[in-house]
């Protein structure tokens, strides 16, 4: 698409945001990961009453804001938060966190060992800080243990970036895989990077506490964590990356962070919050099930077309 121009105007599509942005005005959209559909009634209820944030959604409450909601959205997601290991920021894209991370990386000179294929803008944030980068295919993170650790050897970078489960093929990172990364990284002093921001559609047998393998380890680490693709919240989004503070990573990010940011809307992250408790509920079940059904909806149609569309670990 590099020199392709979107037909409605005339800007270059020099990126996917852009390709995407050209098609904002379509009726029918699958070309990116955020959530645009009709709500539920429970979901229409949280809209109906979202007046009510504004005037109860402080920010002289947003530590404990931020604290409560952080709390719900690990334990939807069965990860373990530990406030005295991790320090966590909050963001209004994911991307934004990988632009702090990409400051922190140039500052130090490290190197990237990253997942491909990756969604486009992750290697172009490296790339634009000059981050010298290596690919590390994702099939690797479904190897066998004993592969997994040869392949491991082989990587020099000072960084590995890895996207679990990944985006577009849906391969993730096994917890046995996880814990022999995470001790590889700590014992050579790498930091390790994980996005996890399409957590919630792994099968939910699959999801594993990440957190718990990465206090264990003692490495360095950064996990990023996204509710952009999970709630049709019409881009009003509460996402925010945990860093590890035992080496001092913390602080270090932190400087960068405050460079870009005071704090994100407290109405934002209670909105949010309303999604997230409401999913608490029902562990997720009518998320996960919206998109199955339209997954197969459009699988049907794409056979319907004799178009093949390729296998993804995320569809059971
Ligand atoms: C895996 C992954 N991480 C991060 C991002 C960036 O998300 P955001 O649009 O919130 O910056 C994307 C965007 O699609 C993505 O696919």
């Amino acid at each position: 698409v590099t020199d392709a121009k979107i037909s409605a105007g005339s800007t270059p599509v020099r990126n996917m945001t852009v390709w995407e942005i050209g098609t904002l005005r379509r009726p029918l959209n699958v070309s990116d990961g955020h959530v645009f559909r009709s709500w539920t009634p429970a979901e229409q209820a949280i809209i109906d009453r979202t007046p009510w944030l504004f005037t109860k959604y402080n920010r002289r409450d947003q530590v404990q804001i931020e604290r409560e909601y952080i709390g719900d959205f690990m334990q939807l997601a069965r990860q373990t938060h530990d406030e005295t290991l991790v320090g966590a920021l909050m963001c209004f894209t994911a991307s934004m966190a990988f632009e702090v991370v990409a400051n922190w990386l140039r500052r130090k000179g490290k190197s990237v060992a990253l997942i491909e294929p990756a969604f486009d803008n992750l290697p172009d944030i490296f790339r634009r800080h000059d981050l010298a980068m290596t690919p590390l295919p994702d099939v690797w993170m479904e190897a066998p243990a004993a592969d997994f650790i040869t392949r491991l050897e082989k990587i020099t970078a000072d960084c590995i970036c890895l996207v679990t489960p990944n985006n577009p093929t849906g391969v993730a990172l096994s917890e046995e895989n996880l814990t022999i990364l995470a001790r590889f990284c700590a014992e050579r002093g790498k930091l390790l990077v994980l996005d996890s921001c399409f957590r919630a559609y792994l099968p939910r047998e699959a999801v594993h506490d990440q957190y718990a393998v990465l206090y264990e380890s003692g490495a360095d680490f950064i996990v990023i964590e996204d509710t952009g693709k999970t709630w049709p919240t019409v881009e009003i989004k509460a996402p925010f990356f945990c860093v590890s503070r035992a080496n001092g990573l913390y602080q270090d990010i932190y400087d960068i962070y405050t460079d870009f940011l005071l704090h994100v809307s407290p109405v934002g992250v209670g909105l949010v919050h309303e999604f997230v408790r409401l999913s608490l509920a029902d562990d997720l079940a009518s998320i996960r099930d919206v998109v199955a059904k339209t997954d197969g909806r459009f699988t049907t149609r794409c056979a319907a077309r004799s178009f093949d569309r390729p296998k993804s670990p995320m569809r059971a």
